[in-house]
């Protein structure tokens, strides 16, 4: 049964994003931040990757490292084998999600672990409260299998990577400081999908296919499209289509950023670069492949 949404959300911004090479020359298209677009705290990076050329991401992420945000990790095809400083392995692959929580540091290398064929996914930064910055590291990692789907009467299909959704249900994702909400939907062509989007919460949608209304405005793929404020969204679908909708509570402090750590000030920044130098993020061992 769904609650009625009061005050449904508008389209404010959309973008296409830009095509750049980040890791050790990885085709990537980064979709935030974007030259123009507010910031959507605690958003602060959506790279999308897709492509069937391993040219394009066969060299990978080799180790490097973070601090003070979150990466998430959720691919559509192909897989990726992470390492990292801490000890942790895993291969996160098409359907799975690796939510790590950067936090104090870590090193990590994220290697595509495959040698041909389409390798599609999206990697999103969320930041941390200056409270969580400094604190342990740690992740969460879901197979495909363990992701919680839900199909609605009119044969929209969900899954959902972390929230709950109207109809009730919860990711498995848990503990996200900034209460994020992140679904891949599904829409048939000619119907309707309403969601609850807590009022306050910046909250977008980038179409990975297909084409989408939002009251007057009309999404097509590879748009991110930011969403004004209210307690839901109601999207009409004129194609079949899918899509991201990610949403989370603003942290609202002050934002110094450089590379790959994402703190409150630059004396901070500094001394993470520090930090890295002195060997404080440890290292990344290759040794697990010798594990039987
Ligand atoms: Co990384």
């Amino acid at each position: 049964m769904n609650i009625p949404i009061q005050h449904p959300r508008s389209i404010g911004q959309k973008v296409r994003g830009t095509d750049t090479q980040d890791g050790a020359g990885v085709q990537l298209k980064r979709v935030l931040p974007a030259p123009g677009l507010r910031l959507l705290d605690p958003f602060l990076l959506l790279d999308v990757f897709s492509s069937d050329n391993p040219n394009d991401y066969i060299a990978g992420f080799p180790p490097h490292p973070h601090r003070g945000f979150e990466t998430v990790t959720y691919l559509l095809a192909g897989q990726v084998r992470h390492r990292d400083s801490a000890g942790h392995m895993g291969v996160v692959k098409a359907g799975g999600v690796q939510w790590m929580t950067a936090a104090s540091g870590i090193k990590h290398s994220e290697m595509p672990e495959q040698e041909d064929g389409l390798l599609q996914g999206f990697q999103l930064w969320v930041n941390l409260p200056a409270a969580e910055k400094m604190g342990t590291p740690a992740y969460q990692e879901y197979e495909p299998d363990q992701i919680t789907e839900e199909t609605r009467s009119n044969g929209v299909k969900l899954r959902v990577i972390s929230g709950t959704t109207i109809e009730g249900s919860t990711g498995p994702v848990t503990s996200t400081s900034t209460d994020a909400i992140y679904l891949d939907i599904s829409i048939p062509a000619d119907s309707d999908y309403t969601e609850v989007i807590p009022q306050g919460f910046n909250a977008f949608i980038y179409l990975i296919s297909g084409k989408i209304q939002i009251g007057h405005a009309t999404v097509t793929t590879g748009e991110l499209a930011t969403l004004g404020d209210g307690d839901g969204v109601v999207i009409d679908s004129s194609e079949e289509s899918r899509m991201l909708l990610i949403a989370g509570k603003p942290i609202g402090e002050p934002i110094a950023r450089h590379g790959p750590f994402v703190m409150n000030t630059k004396e901070e920044i500094e001394q993470a670069y520090r930090d890295y130098e002195s060997g404080l993020f440890g290292e990344v061992e290759d040794t697990h492949d010798e594990v039987a």
